[in-house]
């Protein structure tokens, strides 16, 4: 079921190094995102794959993760992701890539879902330096990172948790369980105006 599938694919922050996930692997995930709806049909999006592990550590040190967990260093120290996708815009096909970030969420949530149907998983990372990874990657001068997904095989829990009482969600680590807060249905609804 799709909604099984959805719960499963959470953000994890922690992995188990000694899986790797194969590069013909990564492409097929990539390969779910063709059949995706796209602004003007322009497919602009392009995908560069990272497995070396030197690269990996580099990209790494480019990102920022759970901004929220002062006290946590994640992921932590031999827990990192073993592969990433980091997604591009590619001005060669559209110059104003701006107004295509709808299409960045739509491609990354097809592949976050693609890597949970093997058994993977990881983290949509937004919080990144554009022009490290740009200048890491040898990235030509049309293609910008828009998002990296950080991959592997997550060897940590994440539960869902309902919201608090006055509405508020956020996310929080407790014995090493990390728990992520989610809106009730009934306040993501908007209620018909009564005529
Ligand atoms: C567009 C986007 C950017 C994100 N950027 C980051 C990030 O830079 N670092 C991070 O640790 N998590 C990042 N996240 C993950 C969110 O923190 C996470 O989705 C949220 O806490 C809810 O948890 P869940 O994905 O398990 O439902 C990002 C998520 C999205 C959708």
């Amino acid at each position: 079921m799709l909604k099984d599938l959805l719960i499963s694919s959470r953000s994890y922050r922690s992995f188990d190094e000694s899986v790797k996930i194969p590069y013909e692997t990564l492409c097929d995930w990539i390969d779910h995102t063709r059949y995706c709806p796209s602004s003007i049909n322009l497919q602009m999006l392009k995908f560069c794959i990272v497995t070396e592990e030197a690269v990996c550590d580099a990209l790494l040190s480019c990102t920022r993760w759970a901004g929220k967990l002062k006290d946590i260093h994640l992921p932590p120290k031999g827990n990192a992701p073993v592969a990433y996708i980091v997604i591009c815009s590619d001005d060669a096909v559209i110059a104003n890539a701006e107004s295509f970030q709808k299409d960045v969420g739509i491609v990354a949530q097809t592949v976050m879902l693609a890597a949970a149907e093997s058994g993977f998983g990881g983290c949509m990372i937004g919080s990144f330096s554009k022009d490290k990874i740009a200048a890491l990657l040898s990235l030509s001068d049309h293609l910008t990172p828009q998002l990296v997904l950080a991959l592997g095989k997550p060897n940590e829990e994440v539960r869902i948790t309902e919201a608090d009482a006055d509405g508020s969600v956020t996310y929080y680590r407790e014995n090493g369980i990390h728990y992520v807060q989610k809106r009730p249905l009934e306040d993501l609804i908007i209620q018909e105006r009564k005529r």
